[in-house]
């Protein structure tokens, strides 16, 4: 009995910590976030990669799709949107809220140059007038619940100290901070140290978002900010998807990681089956799923090649079994 109620205790203080899936445009779809929900169930929020604009006005087939809320039902999702002025924001805001979501989160946070020439993600981070313009529009024509995630800057660290007060302006439910530079895309390691301050004089909670893989992380990052609880966790997850549990303190043996991982698998790779006829799409989604799932695998590099040499759907169909025979932890 006694031990029952320490388990419950243990699990109340290990449920302190929220977990946010960060976006991944071509990763994180409703494919990967359904079949991850169903089978974990330890991610609170899934944030959507970003709709935007594409030439033509038009929305690519893969991002619409990732919007729908028959694709999304029974998972807590948020939708994100791309925008470099008030019109984008309000058209695909509308688009949001025609889905019937009553949550948003606006990406400040896009390094391509693809889309900061536009004036889109990161590039709003220099133009404080047009983010308020935008903002402004957000708050007074819309009912959401609105969230930003952003980078640090584009090339200078210190920009996003110069927003602190656009930021405390407006009633964002979450903030969420990636702290690199938008010159260094997703390369060098993210600057942890701009944490603590911003934190400090924003004067309210922040979810952490940038290369968490292990308790370790966690832990360095509450060293500085010892009442963090809130995290976005992307590469991490996709590279290990016990990650969450792991940091939640759950105690996953190795039979049982090895069964799950498999069920896992089968479970994405039917999924992806039930939803792309096409076999050069699913062998493209089965590829993408394992350039980071064969991290979770004792020679990362020697997976993942077995799969990406696969050229055709059946050729993958072969290759894939040995990988779990032959790489399993
Ligand atoms: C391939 C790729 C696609 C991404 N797509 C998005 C996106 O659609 N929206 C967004 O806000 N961030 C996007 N990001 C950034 C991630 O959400 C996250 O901020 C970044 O990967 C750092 O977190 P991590 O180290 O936990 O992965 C993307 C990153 C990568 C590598």
């Amino acid at each position: 009995m006694i031990n029952f109620v320490l388990y419950l205790f243990l699990n109340a203080m290990a449920s302190n910590d929220l977990f946010y899936l960060a976006p991944l445009q071509g990763f994180t779809d409703y494919v990967y976030r359904k079949c991850y929900h169903q089978l974990f169930g330890d991610i609170d929020t899934y944030y959507i990669p970003y709709i935007s604009f594409a030439s033509g006005h038009k929305i690519r087939n893969s991002q619409m799709r990732d919007l729908l809320p028959e694709n999304n039902s029974g998972v807590p999702v948020i939708p994100q949107i791309l925008c470099s002025d008030e019109v984008e924001m309000k058209q695909l805001a509308s688009l949001v809220k025609d889905h019937g979501y009553q949550k948003l989160n606006l990406n400040l946070g896009c390094p391509y140059p693809m889309a900061t020439n536009r004036g889109r993600g990161a590039a709003l981070l220099e133009k404080p007038d047009e983010l308020k313009r935008i903002l402004d529009a957000l708050f007074s024509d819309f009912e959401f619940e609105v969230s930003l995630k952003f980078r640090a800057g584009m090339t200078d660290e210190q920009s996003i100290f110069q927003l602190i007060e656009i930021l405390k302006v407006y009633p964002f439910t979450q903030l969420i901070f990636h702290p690199r530079t938008a010159d260094q895309l997703y390369k060098a390691e993210a600057n942890r140290s701009l944490f603590a301050p911003f934190v400090q004089v924003m004067n309210r909670p922040i979810i952490y978002n940038g290369d968490i893989n292990s308790i370790d992380d966690l832990d360095e990052i509450r060293k500085m900010v010892p009442d963090q609880n809130q995290w976005m966790i992307g590469r991490g997850v996709l590279s290990n998807p016990f990650l969450i549990g792991e940091l939640n303190g759950k105690e996953i043996s190795p039979e049982e990681k090895k069964r799950l991982r498999l069920e896992f698998h089968e479970l994405i790779f039917e999924t992806y089956q039930q939803h792309f006829s096409d076999k050069g799409q699913l062998l493209m989604k089965m590829k993408g799923f394992w350039s980071y799932f064969a991290n979770s695998f004792t020679n990362p590099h020697k997976a993942f090649k077995s799969v990406k040499k696969s050229s055709s759907l059946d050729k993958f169909k072969q290759n894939y079994p040995a990988i779990f025979q032959n790489y399993e932890f």
